[in-house]
């Protein structure tokens, strides 16, 4: 089966590209957006190829991730000439990639697209979200938790938004769970966290 074939020609594409990442947008990453994506074409009726062919390929071009983002695109356009496939379903792949960012705000214009960003955004929050931001963290030399760019900052700037922006119904529903996790996971870190406000030894003239 063709799509099956171009499913795996990308897959080994995208291999190098993600498979040391420490920063949490590793292989496992893109495949378990992929996955998502394919999953919520098929409920929503989109189509479940360029969902996924997208899921796969969406981090191709991060700023975060690539000296030369786009270098890197315009090689992906012709990794995807070279495996001649129909130009409309090239067309519909780029879209989709295009507009996944949270970074840049943007609503994709079709829905294979939002798909994708929903499915991107769902790996962004609940326990492998966070996870993920922690890992990003450790990786970039920032702290976990204190006065300034820290990771527990970036719930606070992106991941306690994403559930409310959700374009599916699947989403939405399974969005809805991870945010309440979350917030139920922040309680418990400040409780841990904050000992100069238990029981114990009294530490609060220490650094
Ligand atoms: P997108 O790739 O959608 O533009 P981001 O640039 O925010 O979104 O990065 C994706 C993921 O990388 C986030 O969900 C988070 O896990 C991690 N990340 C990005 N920036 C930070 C940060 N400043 N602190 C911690 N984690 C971050
Ligand atoms: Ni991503």
């Amino acid at each position: 089966m063709q799509k099956n074939k171009w499913l795996k020609e990308i897959r080994l594409y995208i291999q190098p590209f993600f498979k040391d990442d420490p920063t949490g947008h590793d292989y496992q990453h893109m495949k378990r957006v992929a996955h998502w994506s394919r999953f919520i074409a098929e409920a929503e009726g989109a189509d479940p190829f360029t969902a996924e062919a997208a899921g796969w390929l969406h981090d191709i071009g991060d700023k975060k991730l690539f000296n030369d983002p786009k270098q890197a695109l315009l090689e992906m356009y012709r990794f995807l000439e070279s495996l001649e496939m129909e130009t409309e379903t090239i067309k519909e792949i780029r879209l989709a990639v295009k507009d996944v960012s949270f970074t840049k705000g943007t609503v994709p214009t079709t829905l294979e697209g939002k798909i994708v960003q929903d499915a991107d955004r769902l790996d962004a929050i609940g326990a492998v979200g966070m996870a993920r931001t922690f890992a990003f963290g450790g990786a970039k030399g920032q702290l976990i938790y204190g006065e300034e760019a820290t990771s527990i900052q970036h719930f606070y700037d992106k991941l306690l938004h994403l559930a409310s922006g959700m374009h599916t119904n699947y989403a939405r529903k399974e969005a809805e769970k991870r945010h309440q996790f979350m917030l139920n996971y922040l309680e418990q870190f400040y409780r841990e966290w904050n000992i100069d406000n238990n029981e114990g030894t009294d530490m609060s003239n220490e650094q």
